[in-house]
């Protein structure tokens, strides 16, 4: 499907999150305020525990702001029960989680499979995309594995293809390319970027600096805070 480039796909507005362990308020992020865009690919980087996760969990609608107001293709979720919002994840976001979140039982096919399930395609059609979905990853050939026999870097390429099995208007990746080899580094993000340039939002966290020539923008987080500038230690390293 052609989409037109340069619509907001997602925003939080002054949004962020707070965890309370006993007495004490941890500020996991501060109010941020970020818009993704279709036709780009944003990269999202910090240091660790910084709250790079947290943000791509607001903007994916995987977790609820503790203030500010999330917006997904123009309409205010933040105050949407769980399951308006499991709907709007289903329709509209592809996530691929930090710890891949694959279904041990199902093989690699399968869990692929499963988003369309649930958004009712026919199980003759399910398998059709979710095997083209597979083969853009270089999973063609261990699509009949259980997902726990898959290596690392094969059980997050397995994720990557269930995150865009579904044609979603926004693909939000944490560390995807952590256990991937320089190859499939290049396989994912090409990939990755061919859907943006084909008009999804396509935000990535990563640590890996390998990832830098795929971005059309960066967004830093440091401290819980987003800057569009790196943390000092980045920039006097360069
Ligand atoms: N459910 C939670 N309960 C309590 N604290 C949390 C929770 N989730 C995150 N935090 C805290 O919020 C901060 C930001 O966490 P977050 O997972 O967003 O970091 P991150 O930048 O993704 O780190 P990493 O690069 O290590 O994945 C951390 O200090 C973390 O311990
Ligand atoms: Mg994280």
């Amino acid at each position: 499907m052609v989409r037109k480039s340069g619509e907001i796909v997602a925003k939080v507005i002054g949004a962020g999150k707070e965890y309370k362990a006993g007495d004490t308020v941890i500020t996991a992020l501060k109010a941020s305020s970020v818009d993704l865009i279709s036709g780009e690919l944003t990269l999202i980087i910090g240091p660790s525990g910084s709250g790079k996760t947290t943000l791509l969990s607001l903007l994916g609608c995987v977790i609820y702001p503790s203030f500010g107001e999330v917006w997904i293709g123009g309409k205010k979720v933040n105050e949407l029960n769980e399951k308006s919002l499991a709907q709007i994840r289903l329709e509209k976001i592809g996530f691929v989680f930090q710890k891949f979140n694959l279904i041990a039982p199902l093989t690699a096919l399968e869990n692929v499979m499963m988003p369309l399930i649930l958004q009712g395609v026919s199980d003759k059609e399910a398998r059709v995309k979710a095997t083209l979905a597979l083969e853009k990853v270089g999973m063609g050939d261990r699509m009949k594995n259980l997902s726990n026999d898959l290596s690392g870097g094969q059980q997050q390429r397995v994720a990557i293809a269930r995150a865009l099995v579904t044609d979603p208007d926004l693909m939000l990746c944490d560390e995807p390319t952590a256990s991937l080899d320089i190859k499939s580094v290049g396989i994912v993000m090409n990939e990755l970027k061919l859907l943006a340039t084909q008009g999804k939002a396509v935000a990535v966290v990563t640590h890996d600096t390998r990832l830098t020539p795929f971005a059309d923008r960066i967004i830093y987080v440091i401290d819980g805070a987003i800057s569009d500038k790196p943390a000092e230690e980045e920039t006097t390293k360069r």
